[in-house]
């Protein structure tokens, strides 16, 4: 009997299940709600078992699955440890997350296998390297077990970033009877020749990729992302960008390019998010004021926040471009006289001790001001009521502003004022830096002379950590803190797609992105007028670096140059690009993806011309093309695998491996809560 490919099974696998990382735990956490209402119970998430992130993250469950079961405990009797559960968030998907360490002892025995199935070669000390071995020997495993115990139905397996991809050789080598996808977020040597100072967009096509890979001291990972490429059924990437790096460097030419959504939260009243803005800006409001205590000597109603955000990839992530630009801006907002001021941020984990004492002093005295300010307040309060409700006594209607404050009040407040002092110029940094004469960042914000000096219209803070609301300092969540800033800027010069822009948007935040990044790409494609939409699209591309820094100074000159009236405008159209990000949209191409792998694993259920999803298909998804979202008419068009390069070439070439998908066009015809019971 062939497997039931329509009830199919679907495993994803990567290190960032649960687990916090970068923006692949984005992809995964954001894409739940879809894939679980698509699949419900046939669908669970693979990774390793970090005990401190899944205590939190994750509630552990029976497992009610008999095969899965089966295959499980035939896994736990060889010594295998995991834990099988519901992670903690909106869809609440099944995880299997598996203790890698528990399986130590057999890592020299899977490090001499792999080199003897596949040639690839493994050094001793790679922690990250073996760690990745035995998660993919025990994915493997698996599912070897589970197509075992289970001979009924389809399995698919889809593999993210060679971290999670050695399974997809051992499944090939092994004959498995699943269907696998690999999607690459980044390749290894584009992140590593990148970081260099390599002219790499140029030269894609002339790398000696194993010469490269061994420069670095990369080549055994190198070798593992390559074979996991060529040996999944179908191969994808996250944008077009990175397809187009992804054939160069590892030799296969993507099937299809699955770009990232996010899962967008409409609120019940459309300025909701407007609201939020203010509340969050009065937020960051608090910790400026702070932060330059004795120097604050700027409005901050004439103040705009900007930030970068993102792991610290100094060349990568763009801060060189951002912190020049900033001192160019800065440049040109004294020479006009510009009565605004710019507080840029960068959020950037890099390693630290704790906060400042500076830093913690300047908001403890604030907060003592604040504190005293309110009580005299109060009692001055209660004397004006005792005084006006008495005045028949004293014959005296309004006391004066003397009368009011007591002598012991003015004594306090001038002391809380002369704790304000001080002689130096507010910090750049937050926190002591572990190498604070070497950090990059730190190196080249002197080198432009950035000071948070008194005549400085750009002012720099650098909080070398992640945001959580439990911050003594910035009590405010990353997303939180994104709504209270007014621009979000990220040069990038390598980003396979890029999802702090996008976040941006999808909260109504302008930002900057670059033509380099997956996101750029693919809003450059949509949207014509894009800075009258908040997406400010840097060319990185065809620019000398000077210019794109000039642009980009353009860029942050005219947004500065704007009235509050034109920012909300702004910040409504922005927010209305919403819908093009939604994973009800590109969640689309995944499902392509599966189609092509179930395609190529089982050719005979898809006879000619027939494609068995086409049913299912039309009902899962309704609403992707609702409400344009963009000025471009593209009313044909759905997400860059429509448009795109890549699954174009399908009519060219001739090849009919990437399922057509049709798509239902009564969009919007139904509400909401009909389309949420059909899942
Ligand atoms: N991020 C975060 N806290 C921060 C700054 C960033 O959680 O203080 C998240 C952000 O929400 C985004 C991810 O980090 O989802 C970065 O993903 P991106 O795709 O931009 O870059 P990557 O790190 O994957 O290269
Ligand atoms: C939101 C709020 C307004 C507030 C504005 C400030 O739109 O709804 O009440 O005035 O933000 O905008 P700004 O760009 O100056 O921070
Ligand atoms: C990678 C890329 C980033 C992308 C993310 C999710 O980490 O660096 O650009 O957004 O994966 O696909």
């Amino acid at each position: 009997m062939p497997r039931d490919i329509q009830d199919h099974l679907l495993f994803e696998v990567a290190t960032e299940v649960a687990n916090r990382v970068g923006g692949i735990y984005s992809v995964l956490k954001s894409k739940a709600p879809i894939t679980v209402a698509e699949y419900r119970h046939r669908y669970c998430l693979i990774g390793p078992l970090n005990y401190a992130s899944a205590s939190t993250e994750v509630e552990e469950l029976e497992l009610k699955d008999p095969k899965i079961k089966q295959s499980l405990d035939a896994m736990s009797s060889r010594g295998v440890k995991w834990l099988y559960g519901r992670w903690l968030i909106e869809g609440a998907p099944r995880v299997l997350l598996f203790d890698i360490h528990s399986c130590d002892g057999y890592l020299d025995e899977w490090k001499s296998d792999l080199w003897s199935l596949s040639g690839i070669p493994t050094p001793p000390n790679d922690s990250e390297t073996n760690d990745t071995i035995l998660l993919g020997y025990l994915v493997a495993w698996f599912l070897g077990e589970l197509v075992f115990h289970d001979r009924d139905r389809a399995v698919i397996a889809h593999c993210h970033e060679w971290l999670a991809g050695v399974c997809l050789p051992l499944c090939r080598k092994r004959r498995l009877d699943v269907t696998t996808i690999f999607t690459t977020h980044a390749t290894l040597l584009g992140r590593y020749l990148c970081a260099g100072s390599v002219d790499f967009y140029n030269n894609l096509a002339n790398f000696d990729v194993d010469a490269e890979a061994g420069k670095r001291g990369i080549y055994h990972r190198y070798c593992i992302e390559r074979s996991a490429a060529h040996s999944a059924d179908v191969f994808t990437t996250v944008s077009h960008i990175t397809a187009f790096e992804s054939e160069n460097l590892l030799k296969r030419k993507p099937d299809g390019v699955l770009p990232n959504g996010l899962n967008v939260v409409k609120f019940q009243a459309v300025h909701e998010f407007q609201n939020l803005h203010a509340l969050k800006k009065e937020k960051i409001n608090e910790f400026v004021r702070g932060h330059f205590y004795g120097k604050y000597d700027f409005d901050l109603e004439n103040t705009l926040y900007f930030f970068i955000a993102g792991r610290y990839e100094y060349r990568n992530k763009g801060v060189d471009v951002y912190i020049e630009a900033l001192a160019r801006l800065n440049h040109r907002l004294k020479e006009s006289g510009s009565k605004k001021t710019v507080v840029a941020f960068v959020i950037m984990p890099a390693a630290t001790g704790s906060y400042t004492k500076e830093t913690l002093k300047g908001q403890a005295v604030i907060k003592a001001l604040e504190n005293s300010v309110e009580e005299i307040s109060e009692s001055i309060e209660r004397r004006l009521f005792e005084h006006c409700a008495r005045y028949q006594q004293h014959g005296k209607e309004v006391p004066t502003l003397d009368e009011l404050i007591r002598p012991a009040d003015r004594v306090l407040l001038k002391r809380r004022v002369y704790a304000l002092k001080r002689d130096s110029l507010p910090p750049i940094v937050t926190h002591n830096m572990n190498d604070d004469a070497n950090d990059p960042i730190l190196n080249q914000i002197r080198r432009v002379k950035l000071f948070n000096a008194p005549e400085d219209r750009v002012k720099v803070i650098f909080h070398p950590e992640f945001l959580n609301s439990n911050n003594p300092i910035l009590p405010l969540d990353y997303d939180e803190f994104v709504r209270g800033c007014h621009l979000g800027v990220f040069p990038s010069y390598y980003e396979p797609w890029g999802y702090t822009p996008a976040e941006c948007t999808v909260m109504g935040v302008p930002s900057v992105t670059t033509n380099l990044s997956g996101f750029g790409g693919y809003m450059e494609d949509l949207i014509e007028n894009a800075p009258d939409y908040g997406i400010y699209i840097v060319d990185r591309r065809m620019k000398s670096v000077d210019e794109s820094i000039n642009q980009l100074t353009d860029y942050l000159e005219d947004f500065v140059g704007k009235s509050r009236r034109q920012r909300i405008n702004q910040r409504n159209r922005t927010e209305r690009l919403s819908e093009l990000l939604d994973w009800k949209r590109m969640g689309l191409e995944y499902i392509k993806a599966r189609q092509l792998a179930l395609k190529r694993a089982y050719p005979n259920q898809f006879s000619p011309g027939s494609n068995p999803f086409a049913n299912n298909a039309a009902v899962k998804l309704t609403r992707p093309l609702s409400a344009p979202g963009s000025p471009r008419d593209r009313k044909l068009l759905m997400t860059p695998g429509d448009l795109g390069s890549l699954q174009e070439s399908k009519q060219q070439l001739g090849t009919e491996d990437y399922v057509d998908f049709k798509l239902s066009t009564g969009e919007d015809s139904e509400s909401e809560e009909e389309e949420h019971d059909r899942y």
